[in-house]
C-alpha cells in the first residue's frame, strides 16, 4: 500500500507549473537479471545538466516507486545511502554530492514482477515477463527522471533462465546474444533513437514468431515479427497483414518511413489497455492480435486492423515526436487516432467508418462532456494521469485535428504535417508548437481555433432558416453549456459543412464549409430556383450537437435523398430518437417510419454496411442523454420499453422484407473478414435481430439454425446474442455448447460472458452474480473483468439500472474488490457511474449511495478515489 508523504501523493499536477528538466540524459544502459520474485536491474545513466536551466547546480531528482534500493555510485564512486534522501515517490541526490555538470549515475534495484498485479512497470503475465511504462511505469523499474521530455538512446542487456525464457526482447535493433553458465542466456538490444522512458519495453518468455518482411519506399529491409504463445501461431496472419498495409499507408499518405531494422509486436494476455506503441516493440492486449474465422468476429478483425495501424502510426506521431508533458497527451493520441481513422476509411468504407466513429464519439465523449468528468482535450490539472486516457483526449482530440484539416484543406494539412515532422523530429512538443506549424505552413491565424483544446463541453448548435423567394438564409447559433471548473464559454470556430437540396431531391448547392466564429452568424445562399432543404453538418464536420426542429416528412426526405451518407444516416437516427421521445411521452409510432426504413432497406444501390447502420436504433444510454438535453430526467424503464416497442414494431411491419433481405445477404464461399463480406453479414444479422424482436417461431428457428450451422464467429455469436437476449428456449443449450467448444480459449469465453452480461433481463444482476463464480471468470485479468462486469455496467441498461439497486451494488462490490489489485482498470470501469445525475431521483439516490460506499473504502487507490470523488462532484 502506498504511504502518502510530505510531497503529497494525491496532490494536483498543473500544466502551469511545468518547468524544463534540470538534468538531461545522454545515454542509458540497462542490465536486467530476470527472476519472477527478485529481478535485478542495473542502470547506468549519463546525465548532463540542461543548458536551458540557469542558476546554481540543481539537485538530481529521480522518480522511483516500490523499488528495493541495492546501491548506487556516481562516476564509479559508491554513494553512501545516507547521502541520498528517499521518499515514497523517489530519491534526491543533493547538488553537493554531484561532481559537475555531467556525470554517470549507476544504480542497482530489485523488483518483484510476480506480485505486480497493477500491470504497470515489469510484471508477469502467464509466466511471461513484460512491461508497461506509459505513463509512469518506468519508475517502478529503476530510479529515473520519468517524464516524457527527457529522451535518450537506450542499450539493454537481458539475462534469464534459457529454458523458461527462451525469447528475450527489447526496443530497437538486436545485438549480441549467447549462452551463460547455469542454464542462463542473454540478449542485447540497442535503440539509437532517443526516447522517453515511457516507450521502453522488455519481454521475455516462451514465444513463437510469425515472421514477414517489409521493404520501405527508400529500400530499407525491415524484419517483421508478431510474437505469440506456442499454439497461437495460426492466429497472427491478419495482424501481420494489417501491419504491412499500415506501413505502406504512412509512406503514401504522410511520406513517413519506418526507421529500424526490426518491427515487433508481442501479444500478452494481461493488459490494462488495448496496446502500447513502445519503440520498435509494440505490446498488445492479445485480444487485438489473435484472430481466426472461428474465434474472431468481423468487428474484432476491424479493431485489430485499426489498433495495429494506430500503434504503428505512433512511431512518428508519439515516438519520433513525443509530448513535452502529459498535459499534451492529445498531441500524440488525438493525431494518431485521426490517422488511424483515415487509414480505416481508405482501407474500408469512408462513410461507414465516419458513422461508426461518430457513434463512438457520442456514446463515450459526449457522455463524458455532459457529466462530472468533463475536461478539455488538453486538461490543465490532474491527480492521476492514468485517469486522463479518456474519450475526450482520444476521440475529441481526433475531431479537433479533423476540423483543422477541414479548415486548411488537404494540401494545407499535408504541408503543416510535413513542417511539423521537419521542425520537431526528435523533440518533445506542445500543442502550441503543433499549431504554430499549421499557422506557418498555411498563413492562417488559428488563435481562436485553439479554444477547442482548452475549452471543455459539447457546443450546441441551433439554426433558423429564412426564404425570401430567391435567397435562403441560414442563421447558426452556438452555445456551450458550463462544465466543472469552466462556467462561461467563449464562441468556438466551427466548420459547418452544408449543402442544399432541391424539392425534387437533387443537390442544389454542393457542400460548402461555413465557418461559424461568432455566437450567431447568418449565411446567405442567393439565386436559388426553389426553397431548399438544408443538409447541415455534413460528414459530422464538427463535434457539436445540432439542435434542429424537423417534421417527420423532412426527416424522411433527407433519409431518402441526402447525397451525404453521414447526414442520410443522421436523418434516420433523428427520426428514431424523435419517435422514442414521443413514445416515452405516451405517444405512438407512425407507420411512415417503418415505410421509410423499408424503402431504404430495399435500395440495393446502398452499401449493405450502411443499411445495417441505418437499421440500428439508438441505444439506451444515448436516449438518456437525449432526454437530459431536453431538460428532463431519464427513466431507464420507460426508455427501454420505448426502444423495445420500436424494434417489435419494425420486426412486425417489415417481417417479410427482413427475411428476404437476410437470405439475399447470405455470404457464400470461405469466410473473409473484408469490408464487403462483413457488411453483408452485418445487414443479415441486423435483420435477424429485428425478426426476433417480433418474436415469431420462424425467427427463433432462423436464429437457432444460424447458430448451429455457422462456420464463423460473427454469425455464431450474433445468433447466440439474439437468443440469449430474448431469453429464448433455444438459448441455454447453445450457451452450453458454446462453452464446451471454447473452454480453453479465454478470448472466446469473454464473448460467452459478455453475451450473458448484456442480456436485458429482469434478473440480470443475479445472473451476472452467478457467472462471477464460474471458472471462466478469472477476475484479476482485465479482459475477463471488462467482459463480465464492464459490459454489464455499460451494455445492460435493464440490469445495471434495475430499480432495486442490485445492478449498481454488484458493480460497486466488484470495483471494491478489484481496486487493491488493479487500480487502473478499476478506475476506468468506475466511469460507468458518471451519468448518475441524468436519472430520476430514485436511481440517483441508489447510484450516489454506491459511489459514497466506494469513496468511504479506507485504502482506496488514488486512481479510483480521483474518479469517484469527481463523479460525486
Ligand atoms: N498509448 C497507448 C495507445 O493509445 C495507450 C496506453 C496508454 C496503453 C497507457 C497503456 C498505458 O496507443
Ligand atoms: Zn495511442
Amino acid at each position: 500500500m502506498r504511504t502518502d508523504t510530505a510531497t503529497g501523493a494525491d496532490r494536483k499536477i498543473r500544466l502551469a507549473d511545468y518547468r524544463p528538466p534540470a538534468w538531461m540524459i545522454e545515454q542509458v544502459r540497462l542490465d536486467f537479471d530476470l527472476a519472477p520474485r527478485a529481478t535485478r536491474v542495473r542502470a547506468r545513466i549519463a546525465f548532463r545538466r540542461n543548458s536551458q536551466a540557469e542558476g546554481a547546480r540543481p539537485d538530481l531528482r529521480l522518480d522511483g516507486r516500490r523499488l528495493t534500493f541495492v546501491g548506487a555510485s556516481i562516476d564509479g564512486a559508491p554513494l553512501d545511502q545516507q547521502a541520498l534522501s528517499f521518499d515514497a515517490e523517489g530519491l534526491t541526490v543533493p547538488a553537493a554530492a554531484l561532481p559537475g555538470d555531467s556525470f554517470t549515475w549507476e544504480c542497482e534495484t530489485e523488483i518483484d514482477p510476480e506480485t505486480n498485479t497493477e500491470l504497470e512497470g515489469l510484471y508477469l503475465s502467464r509466466n511471461m515477463f513484460c512491461t508497461q511504462c506509459e505513463a509512469e511505469g518506468f519508475r517502478k523499474i529503476t530510479y529515473y527522471p520519468d517524464r516524457p521530455d527527457v529522451m535518450a538512446p537506450f542499450t539493454v542487456r537481458i539475462e534469464a533462465a534459457a529454458a523458461d525464457y527462451p525469447v528475450l526482447l527489447s526496443n530497437g535493433n538486436p545485438g549480441a546474444t549467447g549462452g551463460l553458465p547455469g542454464g542462463r542466456h542473454f540478449a542485447e538490444w540497442h535503440d539509437p533513437h532517443p526516447k522517453p522512458a515511457y516507450l521502453f519495453a522488455l519481454v521475455a518468455g516462451e514465444l513463437v514468431a510469425h515472421e514477414d518482411r517489409f521493404t520501405t519506399a527508400s529500400g530499407r529491409e525491415v524484419e517483421l515479427r508478431v510474437w505469440v504463445r506456442p499454439g497461437d501461431e495460426d492466429k497472427c496472419a491478419y495482424a501481420m497483414d494489417a501491419l504491412k498495409r499500415s506501413m505502406r499507408w504512412d509512406e503514401t499518405a504522410y511520406g513517413r518511413e519506418y526507421d529500424l531494422d526490426v518491427f515487433q509486436i508481442v501479444a500478452v494476455d494481461d493488459f490494462n489497455m488495448g496496446a502500447m506503441e513502445n519503440k520498435g516493440l509494440n505490446i498488445f492486449n492479445s485480444k487485438y492480435v489473435l484472430a481466426s474465422p472461428e474465434t474472431a468476429t468481423d468487428a474484432d478483425y476491424e479493431r485489430i486492423e485499426s489498433i495495429v495501424a494506430h500503434e504503428y502510426f505512433h512511431n512518428w506521431t508519439g515516438n519520433r515526436i513525443t509530448c513535452r508533458d502529459w498535459f499534451q497527451l492529445c498531441l500524440k493520441e488525438g493525431l494518431t487516432v485521426f490517422r488511424d481513422q483515415c487509414f480505416t476509411g481508405d482501407e474500408r468504407s469512408e462513410p461507414v467508418k465516419r458513422i461508426d466513429d461518430v457513434k463512438l464519439l457520442r456514446a463515450r465523449q459526449f457522455r463524458e462532456d455532459q457529466g462530472p468528468l468533463a475536461h478539455p482535450v488538453r486538461p490543465e490539472e490532474y491527480i492521476e494521469i492514468n485517469n486522463f486516457y479518456t474519450a475526450t483526449v482520444y476521440e475529441k482530440g481526433a475531431e479537433v485535428i479533423r476540423m483543422l484539416r477541414t479548415l486548411v484543406g488537404e494540401d494545407g494539412y499535408r504541408k503543416a504535417l510535413d513542417l511539423y515532422f521537419e521542425r520537431h523530429d526528435g523533440e518533445a512538443c506542445t500543442i502550441e508548437q503543433f499549431r504554430q506549424c499549421f499557422e506557418d505552413a498555411t498563413g492562417r491565424d488559428l488563435s481562436d481555433f485553439a479554444r477547442w483544446w482548452s475549452q471543455a463541453g459539447t457546443p450546441r448548435l441551433s439554426m433558423s432558416e429564412d426564404w425570401d423567394g430567391g435567397t435562403y438564409t441560414l442563421t447558426l447559433r452556438q452555445q456551450t453549456p458550463p462544465t466543472p471548473g469552466q462556467d462561461s464559454k467563449a464562441p468556438l470556430v466551427i466548420p459547418v459543412a452544408t449543402g442544399l437540396i432541391g424539392p425534387d431531391g437533387a443537390e442544389l448547392v454542393p457542400t460548402r464549409v461555413l465557418e461559424l466564429r461568432e455566437a450567431e452568424q447568418a449565411f446567405r445562399f442567393e439565386g436559388l430556383p426553389a426553397r431548399p432543404v438544408a443538409s447541415v453538418l455534413r460528414g459530422f464536420s464538427a463535434p457539436v450537437t445540432l439542435e434542429r426542429q424537423l417534421d417527420d416528412a423532412t426527416r424522411a426526405f433527407l433519409l431518402a435523398h441526402d447525397i451525404d451518407p453521414f447526414n442520410r444516416w443522421q436523418a434516420g437516427r433523428d427520426y428514431a430518437v424523435a419517435i422514442a421521445l414521443r413514445l416515452i411521452a405516451g405517444g405512438t409510432i407512425p407507420n411512415a417510419w417503418a415505410e421509410a426504413l423499408g424503402r431504404l432497406l430495399a435500395d440495393d444501390s446502398l452499401d449493405p454496411a450502411f443499411r445495417a447502420l441505418a437499421l440500428e436504433l439508438p441505444g439506451e444510454d444515448e436516449m438518456a442523454g437525449e432526454v437530459v438535453t431536453r431538460g428532463g430526467l431519464a427513466d431507464p424503464d420507460a426508455i427501454h420499453e420505448a426502444l423495445r416497442a420500436m424494434r417489435a414494431h419494425l420486426g412486425g411491419a417489415l417481417g417479410e422484407a427482413l427475411a428476404t433481405l437476410r437470405a439475399r445477404m447470405a455470404v457464400t464461399g470461405p469466410y473473409s473478414p473484408d469490408a464487403g463480406a462483413a457488411g453483408r453479414r452485418a445487414l443479415a444479422n441486423r435483420c435477424l435481430a429485428l425478426m426476433l424482436a417480433a418474436d415469431t417461431p420462424e425467427a427463433h428457428r432462423a436464429a437457432e439454425a444460424q447458430f448451429d450451422a455457422a462456420d464463423n464467429m460473427t454469425d455464431r455469436i450474433a445468433a447466440l446474442a439474439v437468443l440469449v437476449h430474448a431469453d429464448a428456449p433455444g438459448a441455454t443449450p447453445r450457451l452450453d455448447a458454446f462453452l464446451k467448444a471454447w473452454e480453453h480459449d479465454p478470448l472466446v469465453l469473454d464473448k460467452w460472458l459478455t453475451v450473458q452480461a448484456t442480456a436485458p433481463l429482469k434478473d440480470a444482476a443475479a445472473r451476472v452474480e452467478a457467472l462471477t463464480g464460474h471458472s471462466a471468470f478469472e477476475w484479476k485479468n482485465p479482459n475477463r473483468f471488462r467482459a463480465l462486469i464492464g459490459s454489464f455496467a455499460v451494455g445492460n441498461a435493464v440490469g445495471f439500472h434495475a430499480a432495486d439497486g442490485a445492478g449498481y451494488r454488484l458493480v460497486a462490490d466488484w470495483l471494491l474488490r478489484l481496486d487493491p489489485v488493479n487500480p487502473q482498470t478499476t478506475a476506468r470501469v468506475a466511469g460507468c457511474f458518471e451519468t448518475w445525475r441524468r436519472y430520476e431521483p430514485g436511481r440517483q439516490a441508489l447510484m450516489r449511495a454506491e459511489l459514497e460506499r466506494i469513496a468511504a473504502a479506507p485504502a482506496l487507490s488514488r486512481n479510483t478515489r480521483e474518479i469517484v470523488e469527481r463523479i460525486l462532484g
